[in-house]
């Protein structure tokens, strides 16, 4: 019984190394567009992506209401949900024009419709570093995309301190710990800081059978799945199902595997994922050349292998950190905080192709 388990996670793993490997081989060779389209097409409804909203079409029409009506739930379909929002990389927003745009939002980054209650509370969580100008686009899109879809939702940007090597794992886990601190959250938003949501029915709530992936389409990988097992980008876990695969690993440092290392540990803490349909989940990525401070981490496939062994000892319940600063910006609350680790010296010059995964 053990050593069938055994076989099978060291199956698994045989497997993800070479899924990996066999992606770069076609992203290399033909892009990632032609193979696996056909194999990983959509199941749900399409969407057409040529027709597209501004995201802050007709958001006005939530204010609060006149004092001698009574406030009652959102209904369960907000009445303004376009569908594809128009996402460009032109001219970039200022701080005080996207405060302008968004007057209900208060200090924190903290919103609720003014006109209902709403059904969901979600924290938004982005691990960040000398991506000011990522965040800002994101802001931009993310405060209109949020309300349209009537939540409850505060942003969190979980900035990483000195000069070591990025974490971005630990980095959520601090996330997770700090927001439940405000609010007892239905919802956790893990988020990349350089995604752009591209379809306002993607909505930002959890599943609450298992946690979920949400960023299934990125423009990056041709509008599909780079692999079967992809977790990375954007997902979201309930408090719950975090603190039954005791949240993340700590001990991923500079690029790569730790989104693997959700993976299994969903699989081991007996869940499974939910995918966004890929219709649905269309994600832009603000273009851009990999951090100095964030290699490729080299050692990741050595870790993953030990992950069915350290799980449980290595996660939320062992995470180690200095909390330098929480400050209440007004687009978003600002958690600084020191995660320690190593510094990896970059290489000479790194291979382009890592920088696609
Ligand atoms: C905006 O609201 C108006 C009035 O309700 C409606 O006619 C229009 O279709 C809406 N626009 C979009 C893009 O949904
Ligand atoms: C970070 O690096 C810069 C330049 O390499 C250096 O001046 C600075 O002291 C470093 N900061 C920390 C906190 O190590
Ligand atoms: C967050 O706060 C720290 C400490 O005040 C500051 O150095 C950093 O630039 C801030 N980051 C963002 C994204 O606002």
């Amino acid at each position: 019984m053990m050593s069938s388990l055994h076989a099978d996670k060291s199956l698994f793993l045989l497997f993800l190394v070479f899924s990996q490997i066999v992606f770069i081989l076609i992203l290399y060779r033909h892009g990632a567009s032609s193979l696996l389209q056909g194999f990983l097409a959509s199941p749900q409804g399409s969407w057409d992506y040529s027709k597209t909203h501004n995201v802050y079409t007709n958001l006005s029409v939530f204010i609060p209401l006149s004092d001698e009506k009574m406030m009652t739930h959102c209904p369960l379909k907000s009445p303004i949900l376009v569908g594809p929002i128009t996402v460009i990389f032109a001219k970039l927003p200022s701080e005080r024009g996207i405060v302008k745009k968004n007057p209900f939002v208060q200090s924190g980054g903290q919103y609720r419709p003014p006109h209902c209650f709403a059904h969901y509370k979600s924290a938004i969580i982005i691990p960040h570093r000398n991506r000011e100008l990522h965040l800002r686009y994101l802001l931009y899109y993310l405060h209109p995309f949020l309300q349209r879809q009537q939540l409850h939702y505060r942003i969190y940007v979980i900035h990483q301190a000195g000069n070591g090597t990025f974490n971005r794992a630990k980095l959520l886990n601090v996330g997770v710990k700090e927001a439940l601190k405000n609010e007892d959250w239905d919802c956790l938003i893990m988020h990349d800081v350089d995604l752009i949501p591209e379809n306002d029915y993607n909505l930002y709530i959890c599943d609450h059978r298992y946690p979920k992936h949400m960023s299934s389409a990125m423009d990056k990988f041709k509008y599909s799945l780079p692999y079967w097992s992809y977790f990375g980008g954007v997902s979201a876990v309930t408090p719950e199902q975090y603190l039954r695969m005791n949240g993340f690993p700590n001990t991923y440092w500079g690029w790569g595997g730790e989104d693997d290392d959700m993976f299994m540990r969903i699989q081991l803490a007996g869940m499974t994922i939910s995918r966004t349909p890929l219709s649905l989940g269309h994600y832009k990525m603000i273009p851009h050349k990999r951090d100095k401070e964030n290699q490729e981490n080299k050692i990741r496939f050595t870790l993953l292998k030990k992950t069915k062994r350290t799980w449980k000892q290595d996660g939320i319940n062992s995470l180690d950190i200095q909390l330098i600063s929480v400050e209440e910006a007004q687009l978003y609350t600002n958690i600084t905080v020191d995660v320690g680790g190593i510094t990896i010296l970059p290489p000479e010059k790194s291979k382009d192709i890592w920088t696609f995964l």
